[in-house]
């Protein structure tokens, strides 16, 4: 059992107290005790215990409604009810009201020693968990997802409509679209809003220490594990995880982690005993898995357990209007953190627009980001952002005293449809809408500049 961890034995019964108190000592827990629910609490105020064992029936007031006080000035204790014969519904009621577990006096040790044990446990997991949960994100970040084009308002209600369901989700989109946010979105609209969101980055760590994280593993599984560890959809447990960068991971944990959607269940690396879990999945990448499928490195099964829903974030340069609303919403924000007023001028907005952005939502934020720091008055004008945004690429305004012809107009107009056409995929409906002309006029050019394929 874990070295002095406390406990708070509650109970009016003086005898029980000062046996029971021997007892738990015995197995190495730092024991206080108390004889009423006054004494309980006040207690709980300076000490606030790991653990609490509380007797359901106390001289001044219910145990529930000590339970209900625990739970309001102390919630990271975890309580076990103590029950007397006949009062199971009670006991129900506590759990249903945060207990941890009950166990029926007279209470057998090594019962209660397997409860302690488990409370602690779930401490730890939990522990574990608000560790892992970036700090930052707003309970529920729709206010901050931001976008009015007719794509991200698709988006949101694909979203709205899958989230309150169990389904695995695979969130697709380029570096920097907003997966991430995507899937905190889903987590946050979910009947498991209350439990952990666990990020897993699987791109940041090799094969075997993913899978450890992953799983879980058991002392002595490999050099260097000398205890063991709960793994990540133990932490994730009630709540969902979402493993990042998907398309990253190896075969073989390709092939434990279809297990676990098959299962809902895992060993720990190293384990023989099969651990069961709730755990909603949420997956992203911004590779195309699909061809990954077609080219043997990603597990076709995997592929389909995993897309059963796919939310594709269109990549910002396609939802152009979006861009004035993010600039303006990332200058709020902003403002409001160094206590600032700026504003974007006409100027500097007309070269955010112009901007592809392959970097998408991340760099346009990066770019105000910088421009508020680097603008000294209340007007973000273009030279506070970075030269080549938005302006003409360098390769097509070849300057004379570098020796290279100046372009034709025609020239110009040949390489930026090429251009346009290559980050759109050559889907010419799109390229047209960023080109700003129709797509017959498009066919046109095509033609004329022998572009056609
Ligand atoms: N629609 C949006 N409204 C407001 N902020 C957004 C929006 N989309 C993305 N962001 C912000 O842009 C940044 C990048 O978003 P996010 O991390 O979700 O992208 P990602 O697709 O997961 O990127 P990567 O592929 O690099 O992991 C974050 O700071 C996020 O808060
Ligand atoms: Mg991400």
């Amino acid at each position: 059992m874990t070295p002095a961890a406390s406990v708070l034995l509650v109970d009016d019964d003086a005898a029980f107290r000062g046996v029971m108190a021997g007892e738990l000592r015995r197995l190495h827990l730092e024991v206080a005790t108390a004889a009423s629910g006054k004494e309980a609490l006040g207690h709980l105020v300076e000490h606030a215990p790991q653990i609490v064992l509380l007797d359901l029936r106390l001289p001044d007031m219910s145990g529930l409604d000590v339970l209900k006080r625990i739970r309001e000035t102390s919630p990271a204790s975890e309580v076990i009810m103590l029950t007397g014969h006949g009062s199971i519904d009670t006991a129900i009621e506590s759990i249903r009201m945060g207990a941890f577990d009950y166990v029926a006096k007279p209470c057998p040790l090594d019962e209660l020693e397997i409860r302690i044990q488990r409370a602690l446990e779930r401490q730890m997991l939990q522990r574990r968990a608000s560790l892992l949960e970036r700090g930052l994100t707003p309970p529920d970040p729709r206010g901050w997802f931001v976008g009015e084009s007719p794509e991200f308002q698709g988006l949101l209600r694909l979203v709205e409509r899958v989230a309150p369901s169990d389904a695995t989700v695979l969130v697709t989109g380029e570096t920097g679209s907003g997966k991430e946010m995507v899937a905190r979105l889903i987590h946050a609209r979910s009947t498991r809003s209350e439990r952990p969101f666990v990020v897993v980055e699987c791109a940041a760590l090799q094969e075997e220490l993913l899978q450890s994280e992953l799983f879980g593993h058991e002392r002595g599984a490999f050099t260097g594990a000398d205890r063991a560890k709960p793994g990540l959809f133990e932490v994730a447990h009630g709540g969902t995880i979402f493993l990042d960068e998907i398309g990253e991971v190896s075969q073989a944990t390709q092939v434990k982690l279809l297990r676990v959607l098959d299962t809902s269940t895992f060993r720990h690396v190293g384990g023989t005993s099969e651990i069961r879990v709730d755990v909603r999945v949420l997956a992203a990448t911004n590779r195309d898995l699909e061809a990954m499928v077609r080219q043997g490195l990603f597990r076709e099964d995997l592929y389909y357990r995993l897309s059963t829903i796919t939310v594709a974030l269109p990549a910002l340069r396609d939802r152009r209007p979006d861009i004035d609303l993010l600039a303006a919403h990332f200058v709020t924000v902003l403002n409001a953190r160094f206590g600032s007023r700026k504003h974007l001028g006409a100027g500097a907005l007309e070269r955010l627009r112009r901007h592809d952005w392959p970097g998408n939502v991340r760099e346009l934020l990066h770019v105000i980001e910088r421009a508020m720091v680097v603008c000294e008055g209340e007007e973000i004008r273009p030279e506070h952002l970075p030269a080549a945004l938005g302006a003409a690429p360098a390769h097509e305004a070849a300057s004379p005293d570098e020796g290279g012809a100046l372009p034709t107009l025609a020239e110009l107009e040949r390489t930026h449809i090429q251009r346009v056409l290559r980050a759109v995929d050559g889907h010419r409906g799109q390229a047209a809408r960023l080109l700003g002309i129709s797509e017959r006029n498009l066919y046109r050019k095509l033609r004329d500049y022998e572009l056609e394929s």
